[in-house]
C-alpha cells in the first residue's frame, strides 16, 4: 500500500508535467485498466481529463450504470456517456462468423470513439490503460481489440501511466485510489464482451438471456465464496433451441451453458469443481428467471481441447 501510494504520487507529478494545462481523452470501458488510469488522471488533472464511455450493448448487467455512478457521481469526472447500443446491434445483425463479429465490434468502437473525439475541442493527449503484458504480448490468436487505429488527423500524444505494471499491481493501485472492489478485482472480460457469448448472429432476446444468466451466475458465485477463487466464469447462449416443458406445455427454448475455469496465463485452463448442489440451484434460478431458457448445461472441457470462450 505504501508502494502504491509512492507510485501514485510519482505518476501524478509526471502526468502533470507531461500534460500541463492541456486536455486528455480516455476511452473508459469500466475494465480494471481503463478505470485505474481514469482514477489516476482524475487525481492528477481533474476535469482536464475527458472520459468517453461507449455502451455498445455487449456489457454485463449493471456495468454502464457503475461507470456513471463511480466516475461521474462519486469522482466528479468529466464523463461523456455514449449510448451506441442500437448502432452496434444493427451493424451486427445477421453476422454469424465470430471473427467477423469481433472485427465489426472493434471497428465500430473506433468509429464511435473517433466521432466523440472530433466533437471535443483542444484535446492533445490520449490516455491508455496499456499494461506491461500488453507490451510483452506477441501476435494474439484472436483479433483482440483495444483503442488503436485512429486516423492520421486524430493522432494524440500518449499518456500510459500503467505501462510498466503487471495486473496485480494495477489492482493494488486501483484500490489505493479508492475504486470499488467490484471494479478492481473483477474477472477478465473480453473486448467484444457478451457479443462472443451470444453465439452466431446476435439477437436482442438471446443477448438478454446471456446478460441475465451471467448476472445470476455472478451473484451466486459471490454469495458462495467463489468470486475471488475462480479465474473466469460466465454463461453462453447458443443459437439453437431444444424442446422442454413449461406449465404442462411443450416449450422450445434456448439452453444456457455455464463455463467456470482456472488458469495462470489463459493458454491452458482447468474446469472449476463447482459443488453440484450449487449448480442445481443456479440451474433452477436461470430456468425460472431468464426468459426463453429451459435448460442449463455445465461445460466440463479443459483448454485444450476447448478454448475458454465458445467463439
Ligand atoms: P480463449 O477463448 O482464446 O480465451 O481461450 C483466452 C482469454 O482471452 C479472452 N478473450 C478475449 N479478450 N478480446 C479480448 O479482449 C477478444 O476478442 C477475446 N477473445 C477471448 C477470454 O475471455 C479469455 O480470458
Amino acid at each position: 500500500a505504501a508502494l502504491a501510494q509512492a507510485f501514485i504520487d510519482e505518476q501524478v507529478g509526471q502526468i502533470q508535467a507531461q500534460v500541463g494545462e492541456k486536455k486528455v481523452l480516455l476511452a473508459l470501458s469500466g475494465g480494471v485498466d481503463s478505470s485505474v488510469v481514469a482514477a489516476l488522471l482524475i487525481k492528477a488533472i481533474g476535469k482536464q481529463l475527458v472520459c468517453v464511455h461507449v455502451n455498445h450493448g455487449l456489457l454485463r448487467k449493471g456495468e454502464p450504470e457503475q461507470v456513471v455512478e463511480v466516475f461521474r457521481n462519486q469522482m466528479d469526472a468529466n464523463l461523456v456517456y455514449v449510448d451506441a447500443v442500437d448502432r452496434f446491434l444493427d451493424k451486427l445483425a445477421g453476422v454469424a462468423e465470430p471473427e467477423k463479429k469481433r472485427k465489426i465490434i472493434g471497428a465500430e468502437f473506433i468509429r464511435v470513439f473517433e466521432e466523440e473525439a472530433r466533437k471535443l475541442e483542444g484535446i492533445e493527449f490520449l490516455a491508455q490503460g496499456t499494461i506491461y503484458p500488453d507490451i510483452l504480448e506477441s501476435g494474439p490468436v484472436k483479433a483482440h481489440h483495444n483503442v488503436g487505429g485512429l486516423p492520421e488527423d486524430l493522432q494524440f500524444e500518449l499518456v500510459e501511466p500503467l505501462k510498466f505494471l503487471f495486473k496485480d499491481e494495477v489492482r493494488v493501485v486501483g484500490k489505493a485510489l479508492g475504486l470499488p472492489d467490484g471494479m478492481v478485482y473483477r474477472q477478465p472480460f473480453p473486448g467484444p464482451g457478451l457479443g462472443v457469448r451470444c453465439l452466431g448472429a446476435i439477437t436482442r432476446d438471446r443477448l438478454e438471456a446471456v446478460r441475465e444468466s451471467d448476472a445470476i451466475l455472478r451473484e451466486e458465485f459471490a454469495k458462495n465464496g467463489l468470486e475471488g477463487k475462480v479465474w473466469q466464469y460466465f454463461t453462453i447462449v447458443p443459437d439453437f433451441k431444444s424442446v422442454g416443458v413449461r406449465d404442462d406445455k411443450r416449450a422450445d427454448e434456448w439452453p444456457v451453458i455455464i463455463r467456470a475455469v482456472n488458469t495462470v496465463d489463459a493458454m491452458t485452463a482447468t474446469v472449476e469443481d463447482v459443488p453440484f448442489a450449487l449448480l442445481q440451484h443456479i440451474t433452477q434460478r436461470i430456468t425460472h428467471e431468464v426468459k426463453g431458457v429451459n435448460r442449463v448445461c455445465y461445460d466440463l472441457t479443459p483448454k485444450p481441447t476447448g478454448t475458454i470462450e465458445w467463439e
